[in-house]
């Protein structure tokens, strides 16, 4: 296919704004009721591209928008987290599939991660999506990591408290380096890195990162993204001298009843598919694993 054959032209903007936020959403849920997935957690991320980028991921955030005519075909998101790689979704309207539109944006978004000079460009490909694995073959995109999103079935009995002496506070600005320290300590990587992620988490819509601590010492952290009554899970950590204590359990079964006694559904949490201990801890909170996506890095050249 030569390029004289794909009909329609790029879009490229940095916020979704009034001009195409309905446009795509829908978009997004046609594609959902389509391929047969949930739209919910897609919605979620492209509502939330209506809302201000905070500045130190904004070269690495872009909306790319295939328009045939005035009609929204296309749409590509790219996303960092201050990190050293941004990750990409990308949908097509099913009539408008293999006109070579899906390349073009995916072409694109690894400009997007060119252009922020980031090492890898992920993919992010729900498993059971044919033509999102073929697309991600033909750009040379080798599997980094599967993720299972895992959504909560079963709200766990228990009152208000968190239990074994533990308390919960919302952070603020000036608890990104103790948040930073803890997410590195748990995750690895960088502590500044680290204090980046929560930096742009801190004050953003719908945010909400809980510092627990236990005897004055700061243990852990839990964030949390709500939007339209939806909510996700993220940067779920416990440093590593307090794990095996009971304090992930107890965390996460108060902030879920939390949730779900303020009306929040569905709840979901994401983790790594070999992370059998995480999974475990989830289902033992009441969540189940719902679909797999994968993480393909595209090789950017
Ligand atoms: C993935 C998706 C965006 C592809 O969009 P598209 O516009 O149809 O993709 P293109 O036409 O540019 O396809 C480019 C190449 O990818 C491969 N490909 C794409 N869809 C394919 C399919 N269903 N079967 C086999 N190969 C396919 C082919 O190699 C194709 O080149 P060719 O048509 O010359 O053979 C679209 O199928 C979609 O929206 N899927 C659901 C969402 C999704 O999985 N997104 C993940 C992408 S990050």
């Amino acid at each position: 296919m030569t390029s004289a054959d794909r009909p329609g032209h790029l879009v490229t903007t940095a916020t979704l704004d009034a001009r195409y936020l309905p446009d795509v959403m829908a978009l997004v849920e046609t594609c959902a009721a389509h391929d047969g997935f949930d739209a919910g957690a897609d919605e979620g991320f492209v509502r939330a591209r209506s809302y201000p980028v905070p500045p130190e991921i904004a070269r690495q955030t872009a909306d790319l928008i295939w328009m045939v005519g005035d009609r929204v075909v296309g749409y590509s998101g790219t996303y960092g987290f201050g990190r050293d790689e941004i990750e990409v979704v990308a949908v097509v309207h099913p009539e408008w599939r293999r006109r070579g539109i899906g390349l073009s944006l995916i072409n694109e978004a690894i400009g997007v991660g060119q252009r922020a000079e980031v090492s890898r460009v992920l993919l992010v490909v729900p498993r059971f999506s044919v033509g999102g694995q073929a697309l991600a073959e033909r750009v040379g995109a080798k599997r980094s990591h599967s993720e299972a999103a895992m959504v909560l079935r079963d709200v766990p009995p228990g009152g208000d408290d968190l239990g074994l002496g533990l308390v919960a506070k919302i952070a603020n600005i000036s608890d990104v380096a103790v948040l930073g320290e803890i997410g590195s300590s748990a995750f690895g990587g960088n502590p500044e890195e680290a204090s980046a992620i929560s930096r742009s988490s801190i004050g953003a819509i719908g945010r909400t990162i809980f510092l627990i601590a236990k005897g004055g010492e700061n243990v852990g952290m839990v964030s949390i993204a709500v939007d339209h009554g939806a909510a996700s899970i993220a940067g779920f950590a416990v440093r590593p001298e307090h794990q095996g204590q009971g304090i992930g359990r107890a965390v996460l079964k108060w902030l879920v009843r939390r949730l779900h006694g303020d009306g929040i559904a569905p709840i979901t949490i994401e983790v790594d598919v070999t992370n059998d201990r995480a999974a475990g801890l989830y289902r033992d909170c009441g969540f189940r694993e719902d679909r797999i996506y994968d993480y393909l890095a595209a090789a950017i050249g």
